[in-house]
């Protein structure tokens, strides 16, 4: 199923918030704080301009994009944002939490699904030198499809900050396996199953299960599978789905890169990386880009 439809209720943001604040390092790991820090400062001091506007793509909470704005702001700038996202209620999280940085009149919300959304230029152009965000989003989404529309919205002038969850270590496979654990937790399990359990799916229907499989180009990822241990129907919006025992929904999924691999993916889309942070856990990056 499409990740996005996990985010789509108040429910599911608000789980999601929490499984955020509860396990993300960016919330408890000070080191890995210090990468965004130093991510959002080489920004500052690479975009001359006065006025910057910053585009969080997937903001989800807005709570990066809010710092990155203070310090902009904190260095002069005058500051104008769009969280953008395709959960409602995200964007009015961020919108609410970037409102302590920036004037409303300066704020411009939009929800919007990235991947078939016709025009984005259209839709996110502005007046000023872009400073386009696109945190935790690359590992869920097939990057050959997102990458060129994110490619498409950088013009120039503008710089990109990106983020992806890495797999450590120099090898790969070994890598995966050490983060494989951080998957299956409570809060994970309950936030995804609530797509399948407000549809009329029940939990002794089957088992959820976390695994790493090989993904295109080379990458790969966490699939979380719920396999149904029971026929199972339900009826959505009229139609009727029916769900034989030994079947099973593949929920999410997770790609981990490495900072090669995410050099290499954003290379074939002409991003250019001019500055990199790595988490001394190696398990997050931050990358800053230019257009080539
Ligand atoms: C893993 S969260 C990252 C949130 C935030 N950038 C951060 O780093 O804290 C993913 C976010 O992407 C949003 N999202 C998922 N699919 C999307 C899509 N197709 N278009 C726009 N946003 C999407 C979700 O609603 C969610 O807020």
């Amino acid at each position: 199923m499409n990740h996005k439809f996990h985010y789509d209720s108040v429910k599911q943001t608000q789980k999601w918030l929490a499984l955020h604040q509860a396990y993300s390092p960016t919330r408890n790991d000070a080191d890995c704080l210090a990468i965004y820090e130093k991510g959002f400062q080489a920004a500052a001091e690479n975009i001359k301009a006065r006025r910057v506007h910053v585009i969080g793509l997937g903001c989800g909470g807005g709570q990066k994009d809010t710092r990155l704005l203070k310090l902009l702001k904190r260095r002069g700038r005058e500051v104008f944002y769009t969280p953008c996202d395709v959960s409602t209620a995200m964007v009015l999280v961020a919108r609410r939490t970037a409102l302590a940085v920036v004037p409303e009149r300066n704020c411009f919300p939009f929800v919007c699904d990235l991947a078939t959304k016709g025009d984005l230029q259209e839709f996110l152009v502005t007046r000023h030198p872009s400073l386009v965000t696109f945190f935790g989003m690359i590992p869920n989404f097939e990057p050959q499809e997102i990458l060129p529309r994110l490619a498409s919205l950088i013009c120039k002038n503008d710089f990109l900050l990106f983020s992806a969850n890495l797999a450590p270590g120099n090898d790969y496979s070994a890598g995966m396996k050490k983060i494989l654990p951080q998957y299956d937790n409570n809060l994970t399990r309950d936030w995804l199953m609530t797509f399948l359990l407000d549809l009329g799916i029940e939990k002794r229907d089957g088992k959820l299960d976390f695994e790493i499989e090989g993904g295109g180009s080379g990458l790969k990822r966490i699939v979380a599978r719920f396999h149904f241990s029971r026929a199972r129907r339900i009826k959505v919006d009229g139609a009727d789905f029916k769900f034989p025992r030994g079947e099973s929904i593949r929920l999410f999924f997770s790609y981990r890169y490495t900072p090669e691999r995410v050099q290499m993916i954003l290379a074939n889309h002409g991003l250019e990386v001019c500055g990199q942070w790595i988490a001394k856990s190696q398990e997050e990056g931050v990358f800053l880009c230019r257009k080539r």
